[in-house]
């Protein structure tokens, strides 16, 4: 890994074992881009590749010329960077290149969340210098590459180096110039219950854009964005990631311009922000994460993986196992007492759960969702022991106890609004729009986030508590906040979430030891930004197996396994009503951080000896399922959708574990094959089945076969012949690969192979 400057080309060379990125000072001083894509060689110069190609005459307005954090203006019609408007009314700035510096690792992002280092070998950053002689605006833009991932981290500083106050009204993480517009853009959007499907549109002339104004990054978009070749599957081809580590109001948009190059730009929502800062002032931008992957989705998942578990997320839990949690919301809702609780417990000790939950409904006087936000008081009605004593229980049944919280909410019928009206968020004068019968903390301001820092610390304080689930569900309207002066309204939504940030930092600093878990009504708050905090989130509040498929899949887009709480909930499903087999359930939340969401008390005798033997599945794998590669092997967005399979391989490729789904039977469907990933070639494996039910595909697959074979031929899911076709609707298949000595031979079943 090597951050080059060539003083006398001014050219910037940042370069890994696999990708290089480039940039060089342009004739006119401003910072242009050149290149980023597979590694080139160091030491050449690359200032051809930022040539522009019309020769027709000079100073032709509205060339592609591409540059690194463009502004609009001068000449250059596509969206901006940034967009400052100055002291005299005017939003033009010529940005030239006024120094750079070469840092060893990688330097924190004030009040941001952001990817880090360990040891300084792991990156190089670079701060790259530029500005406005006649404003005094300044930028430092800061690259770093890292060295083990296809990976750089993009960020921005922009600060006001003259005397009069500016205003920004615009300020991306990064904008990226391609030269080519042979690209399709892949986001993930859906709704409540339904969050990250993948879309795929081809680009055109244009703009096109993915975005969040509802104070959070939203169920319906997600601030991660892909660039794919239209022939890039999840083995071949090329693909840009864009991944922002950021929680709020995000844009992701890419224009196509007359010329058929294409600009990406990702950052801070535009729209209804303005940021002033006075002389001397700063406003650091959150980071974006661009990976460049030859070699198809599957690589651009990867390097995402990696660096979000493991330089992204922090503490303690990073590289622990996550435990396999129970979760009491949709067993009770909000009617329990204390010894509901402990019962519910004391069933799932016996199942092998290792972690209960306690969800919404503890505090205030909370029977429903319409009162107590707000309220961090434990509500003795139902719990007359205090949360002292139902922990203690808990725990003394050998479970670690968790624990449901909601802090940036307040409920209009609570004690906190009754106090403190003027900290949630709303227009004074004008109604506020409720949600689920709720409002918004305003946490810009520093007193909310003091105060809701004391109440929670007290709270976590009072009990052992080993694990916070951080609830968040509704979005924010009527923007503004009391404590700001009209002119910097712009800046509420951005000061709202550094103060959640703020919030977070603290907790998780002051509990280091607690696992915490973001969550907002289920996967609305799904992002890099709250990963830098808590290592897993609540995916979605849809448990239903099927849906489930194509939630997990979208999501491991972008980020890792061991972020995504996954549970096998009851049937029927409580968000489609659908009933699905038990172990279909297992065997989708298997692919993610295991838990359960469902009373353990009425378990028939058969479903109890299926969760005992689901958990203690789990567990053996664990390590492979929350931390080995994933590989996407069939879409459930492809075709029909009627089989998914994907599978995670351990770091070694000693070990694999591989699930296979079918949403609907059909009769004679005929054999089918699933070509593997990842594993070794050279390797024999012994597969079996999971569960083991002593079926047509058991015995087909009960052999040692090569890892070459494995990967080229395939796993066999024999269909009629194999008897599953009795397995009717809704059914999945587990197969875990050990790699064992010698040479690939038959297995005890002789069955003879389909063709
Ligand atoms: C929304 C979450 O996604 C659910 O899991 C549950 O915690 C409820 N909120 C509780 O109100």
């Amino acid at each position: 890994m090597t951050a080059t400057w060539d003083a006398e080309a001014g050219e910037l060379h940042l370069r890994n074992g696999t990708i290089s990125y480039l940039a060089r000072v342009l004739e006119d001083g401003s910072f242009g881009h050149l290149y980023f894509g597979p590694a080139l060689a160091p030491g050449r110069s690359y200032r051809h590749l930022g040539r522009r190609s019309f020769e027709g005459f000079a100073n032709r307005l509205g060339d592609p010329v591409a540059r690194e954090y463009p502004t609009g203006g001068a000449g250059d019609f596509r969206v901006p960077a940034l967009i400052v408007e100055t002291a005299d009314g005017a939003s033009v700035l010529h940005l030239a290149y006024a120094g750079h510096r070469i840092l060893p690792g990688k330097p924190a992002l004030p009040g941001l969340p952001s990817t880090y280092t360990e040891q300084d070998e792991e990156a190089a950053t670079v701060e790259v210098r530029l500005a406005d002689a006649p404003s005094g605006v300044e930028v430092r833009l800061l690259y770093t590459i890292f060295r083990d991932v296809p990976a750089i981290a993009r960020s921005a500083v922009i600060r006001n180096g003259g005397r009069e106050p500016v205003r920004v009204r615009c300020a991306m993480s990064g904008s990226l110039d391609l030269p080519d517009a042979d690209w399709e853009l892949l986001h993930l959007s859906g709704t409540w219950s339904r969050e990250r499907h993948v879309v795929a549109r081809p680009l055109a002339p244009g703009r096109v854009s993915v975005s969040s104004v509802r104070g959070a990054s939203s169920h319906e978009h997600n601030p991660f964005v892909i660039l794919r070749r239209p022939a890039t599957t999840e083995e071949h081809g090329e693909a840009f990631g864009f991944g922002l580590v950021y929680s709020g109001n995000f844009r992701a948009e890419a224009e196509v311009d007359a010329f058929a190059t294409t600009r990406v730009r990702i950052g801070i929502e535009p729209e209804g922000f303005t940021w002033t800062l006075g002389a001397g002032d700063e406003l650091a931008v959150p980071e974006v994460i661009l990976v460049h992957a030859a070699d198809g989705l599957g690589e651009l998942s990867a390097a995402y993986h990696r660096l979000y578990r493991e330089r992204l997320a922090r503490g303690p839990w990073r590289d622990r196992p996550r435990p396999v949690l129970i979760n009491n919301w949709e067993a009770t809702y909000y009617d329990f007492d204390e010894d509901v609780l402990v019962e519910m417990a004391a069933a799932a000790r016996d199942l092998g759960v290792e972690l209960f939950v306690l969800d919404d409904g503890w505090f205030g006087e909370r029977d429903d969702d319409t009162s107590s936000l707000g309220d961090w008081t434990v509500d003795r009605r139902k719990l007359p022991g205090g949360l002292e004593a139902v922990a203690r229980r808990v725990r003394d049944l050998g479970l670690q106890f968790g624990l449901w919280i909601e802090p940036e909410m307040v409920s209009p019928r609570s004690h906190l609004f009754a106090e403190h009206p003027e900290w949630a968020v709303g227009v004074p004068g004008r109604p506020r729009t409720e949600s689920r019968d709720q409002l918004v903390l305003d946490m810009s301001r520093p007193e909310v986030v003091d105060h809701l820092f004391a109440v929670l610390s007290a709270i976590l304080a009072s009990a052992p508590i080993s694990y916070v689930k951080w609830d968040m569900n509704r979005s924010l309207t009527e923007p503004y906040s009391a404590a700001l002066p009209p002119d910097r309204q712009g800046e509420f939504f951005h000061r709202h979430i550094l103060g959640v940030y703020d919030l977070y930092d603290r907790l998780t600093r002051a509990f280091p030891e607690i696992l915490f878990e973001s969550c907002a009504s289920g996967g609305g708050r799904f992002d890099a930004g709250l990963l830098a905090f808590a290592p897993q989130a609540w995916t979605s509040d849809d448990t239903d197996a099927v849906e489930r498929l194509a939630i997990q899949w979208g999501t491991s887009l972008g980020y890792p396994l061991s972020a995504m709480a996954a549970h096998v909930a009851a049937v029927p499903n409580h968000q489609v009503g659908r009933i699905t087999p038990l172990a279909t359930r297992a065997a989708v939340a298997f692919f993610g951080v295991l838990g359960y969401e469902l009373d353990p008390r009425g378990l028939t005798a058969e479903d109890r000896a299926a969760i005992v033997d689901q958990v203690a599945f789990y567990k053996e794998q664990r390590d492979v399922l929350q931390r080995g590669r994933f590989h996407r092997l069939r879409s459930p967005f492809v075709g029909d959708g009627n089989t998914t399979a994907w599978m995670s391989v351990a770091e070694d490729a000693r070990r694999a574990v591989v699930g296979w789904y079918r949403v609907l039977n059909r009769a004679d469907p005929g054999p089918e094959r699933i070509r593997l990933r990842g594993l070794d070639p050279a390797a024999s494996y012994r597969v079996r089945t999971w569960p083991a039910v002593g079926d047509g595909i058991e015995r087909l697959n009960a052999r040692v076969r090569g890892g070459d074979d494995l990967m080229q031929v395939g796993l066999f899911i024999e269909t009629d012949r194999a008897g599953t076709a009795a397995l009717g609707d809704f059914h999945a298949r587990v197969f875990v690969l050990e790699a064992v000595e010698g040479d690939p031979a038959w297995g005890p079943e002789e069955a003879p192979l389909p063709v």
